[in-house]
């Protein structure tokens, strides 16, 4: 199989990033399982309202993972993000990452992560950082594996930072 990245581009790219978005905010719900998808789109409906992110805003970049030009794989969705809490340098945060579940365990998310670290030195900067959930094992071994480092903990999240 032949794997390409594309930043994203038209409006199909973005229902690929809003979907892919959603079912990442399942990951991060206790007992996701014990909700409806109707209950479940409603929380992430009301987590988006109280959030002022806007991910077309020019600070922030969305890669997507192809397979063979025709099929969206995944994507990883950064940030050029100023100094916050303990991020005291301005840095590029991982908002989401993620891989649709027939194309995981192929190093695809692998190969995203190491795309983020060519945009963040694009951007004249040299640290990445984001948030991972404690029991979310699969994506804090790819953290660790790519050498970021636990940099604080607070209840069930982790952060993450990498220098570059
Ligand atoms: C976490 C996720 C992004 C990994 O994607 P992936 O393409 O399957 O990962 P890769 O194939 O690139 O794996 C790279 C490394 O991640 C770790 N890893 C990936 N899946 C793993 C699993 N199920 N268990 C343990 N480690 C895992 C391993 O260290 C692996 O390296 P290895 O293959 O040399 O062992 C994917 O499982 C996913 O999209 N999960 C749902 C979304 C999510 O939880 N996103 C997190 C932020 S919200």
């Amino acid at each position: 199989m032949s794997f390409k990245i594309k930043e994203l581009e038209n409006e199909d790219d973005w229902i690929f990033f809003t979907d892919l978005d959603f079912q990442s905010f399942i990951t991060t719900i206790q007992d996701a399982n014990q909700f409806s998808e109707e209950e479940l789109r409603q929380k992430y409906k009301e987590f988006e309202e109280s959030d002022s992110l806007n991910p077309r805003d020019s600070h922030h970049k969305i890669f997507i993972i192809w397979d063979n030009n025709t099929t969206r794989a995944g994507l990883v969705w950064l940030c050029n993000r100023e100094p916050f809490w303990r991020f005291k340098e301005q840095h590029v945060w991982v908002y989401n990452l993620h891989i649709i579940p027939q194309y995981r365990n192929q190093g695809l998310a692998r190969k995203l992560m190491l795309k983020a670290e060519e945009w963040c030195v694009e951007q004249g900067l040299n640290v990445l950082a984001l948030h991972a959930i404690d029991d979310n094992l699969p994506v804090r071994e790819l953290y660790e594996s790519l050498n970021y480092k636990l940099v604080e903990t607070h209840k069930e999240s982790c952060f993450y930072e990498k220098r570059l």
